[in-house]
């Protein structure tokens, strides 16, 4: 594209529908990089609105490195939250659509087909309220050709638009987004690629316009749509299927004396294969690895490519078998049984960096200690303990403090801990379980920690982030993932 060429459609108000995880932080960035736009976020949620609107920077809904710091530069000039989902939509030149697509819960393709509902609500929601044109842009990820849906329901509002005042057509691009929680805004800033589908050059025009002003030009992909729909699916497919290889590798690892961390620098070395996204952890979590992956089975199976569809459903099977399996190797190296013993749970994040907790590994591992009988101490810098209230489905019980008139009495059960510095919740534990490779968990002192500790005292590190030296020399036994020469 030139770069001074005039624009057909020219963007001065935006819309985005969905002040979650990905529109907040990408409307942020958008208004960063563009004060000449005008950006509402609207969502349905009247709590997350009034969070977004905080004054104070600490409650935003939303846990981002940088986010804060642009939220207070933007909010109340080009960049506003609120609720009025109608109005917004009718002063916008584009709109958004960035809502949570869950996998689908009941009815036809349960348990794998992503839930459509709510993209289907705002492409009616844009029907009924849009003025004039609109380019509508899919942010959410969503199965192939889901554009034809959102277009045909667009198409039957532009062909009743029979009066002057409500005049509207509709151009609708895929638009991806490819960020990474705990990394958002850096990614937001510095993308691989941006990821444009369309029909129309001129509506492409416009959001590549947008993006122009901070991507450089060959970052900028265009694509027919629905190769833009699916490389969203197949990216997220490809990510996942390198954490479920070397998690699966860690397994053999411990079987046969190798260590997970060698043999990862060691494949990784290899340009072709590349280092990134090679760290084996507790199964990968997050709320759009599974979820996306078994979207891409059903489209496979729903293709009859039951081959394809089996292929890629084993990411996702052995990622579960691998959270059960660490669950299986903490009850065995503690004699076989946890009931009534204190545990230590170090991060409840599915990674660091971040509050978000869908699909976290530490919701599986929590539930079966628990099952098992083992009484938790949980401890996370951001996330708060009704979200893991909320996760976990069991209403806390206070026992910090009383271990072991308690130990006796109750098993099963958790409590919550904001505090970590005083090492008081490590009174009486029998072993700590690091699940989120929060920086705070490097640098505990081990050997202050295990004279608090019931010996012979273990530590579980999912994440390879302890100093194996520092751990085993303070007298702790350590089981690391992958570590074939561990106690
Ligand atoms: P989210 O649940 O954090 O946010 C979605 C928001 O949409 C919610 O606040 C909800 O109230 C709102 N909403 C739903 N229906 C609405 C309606 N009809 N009108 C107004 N608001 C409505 O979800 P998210 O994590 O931001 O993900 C959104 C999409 O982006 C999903 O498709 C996801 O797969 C994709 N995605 C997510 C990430 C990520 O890191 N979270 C990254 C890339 C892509
Ligand atoms: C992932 C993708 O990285 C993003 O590109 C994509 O936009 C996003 O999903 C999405 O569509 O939602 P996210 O889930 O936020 O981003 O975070 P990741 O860094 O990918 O981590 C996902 C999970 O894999 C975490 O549980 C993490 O701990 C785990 N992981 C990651 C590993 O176990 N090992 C690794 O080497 C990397």
């Amino acid at each position: 594209m030139e770069i001074n060429k005039i624009m057909k459609y020219k963007i001065n108000n935006i819309c985005c529908i969905g002040a979650g995880y990905v529109g907040g932080p990408t409307m942020a960035v958008i208004a960063d990089k563009c004060p000449n736009i005008q950006i509402e976020v609207v969502d349905i949620n009247k709590v997350r609105i009034r969070q977004w609107n905080e004054d104070d920077f600490e409650k935003l809904p939303i846990f981002e490195p940088g986010l804060a710091e642009i939220i207070k530069r933007c909010r109340g000039k080009n960049l506003h939250f609120s609720n009025f989902v109608e109005e917004k939509i009718k002063k916008a030149d584009m709109v958004f659509i960035s809502v949570n697509t869950p996998t689908k819960k009941k009815g036809l393709g349960a348990g794998k087909a992503s839930d459509l509902k709510w993209v289907e609500a705002c492409a009616r929601e844009v029907a009924r309220n849009a003025i004039g044109h609109t380019i509508v842009v899919e942010k959410s990820t969503l199965p192939v050709r889901t554009a034809e849906v959102i277009k045909e329901i667009l198409n039957a509002a532009q062909n009743s638009s029979s009066n002057e005042s409500h005049l509207c057509s509709f151009d609708v691009l895929s638009n991806p987004e490819f960020l990474a929680e705990g990394t958002a805004i850096n990614d937001l800033m510095y993308p691989d690629r941006v990821l444009i589908g369309g029909e129309n050059q001129e509506a492409i025009d416009s959001l590549s316009e947008i993006y122009s002003r901070w991507v450089p030009r060959n970052k900028i992909l265009e694509t027919n749509i629905w190769s833009s729909e699916l490389a969203k699916l197949t990216a997220n497919a490809f990510l996942a299927q390198r954490i479920s290889s070397i998690n699966s590798v860690s397994a053999l690892c411990e079987a046969t004396g190798a260590d997970v961390r060698e043999v990862a620098r060691a494949i990784g070395s290899d340009n072709r294969i590349g280092s990134k996204f090679l760290d084996s952890g507790p199964g990968f979590g997050g709320s759009c690895f599974k979820k996306d992956i078994l979207n891409l089975v059903y489209l496979a199976e729903y293709f009859g490519l039951n081959e394809v569809a089996n292929f890629w459903e084993s990411v996702v099977k052995i990622n579960s078998w691998h959270q059960k399996r660490i669950s299986e190797i903490i009850v065995k190296k503690l004699f076989g049984t946890v009931a009534n013993k204190k545990l230590v749970i170090l991060g409840f994040a599915f990674k660091a960096n971040t509050n978000d907790t869908r699909e976290s590994a530490a919701i599986t591992i929590c539930k079966n200690l628990l099952n098992e009988g083992a009484n938790l101490i949980i401890h996370d810098p951001k996330v708060t303990a009704s979200q893991i209230e909320n996760d976990l489905n069991i209403n806390p019980i206070k026992f910090l403090g009383n271990e072991n008139s308690f130990l006796n009495a109750k098993s099963g059960i958790w409590e919550y801990s904001k505090y970590i510095n005083n090492l008081e919740i490590f009174n009486n534990a029998y072993a700590i379980v690091i699940l989120t490779e929060w920086d705070e968990y490097r640098a505990l002192k081990w050997t202050e920690i295990v004279k608090r500790m019931v010996p012979p005292a273990w530590v579980f590190d999912s994440r390879s982030i302890v100093n194996t030296e520092e751990v085993r020399d303070a007298g702790l036994s350590l089981w690391r993932l992958g570590d074939g020469f561990g106690d």
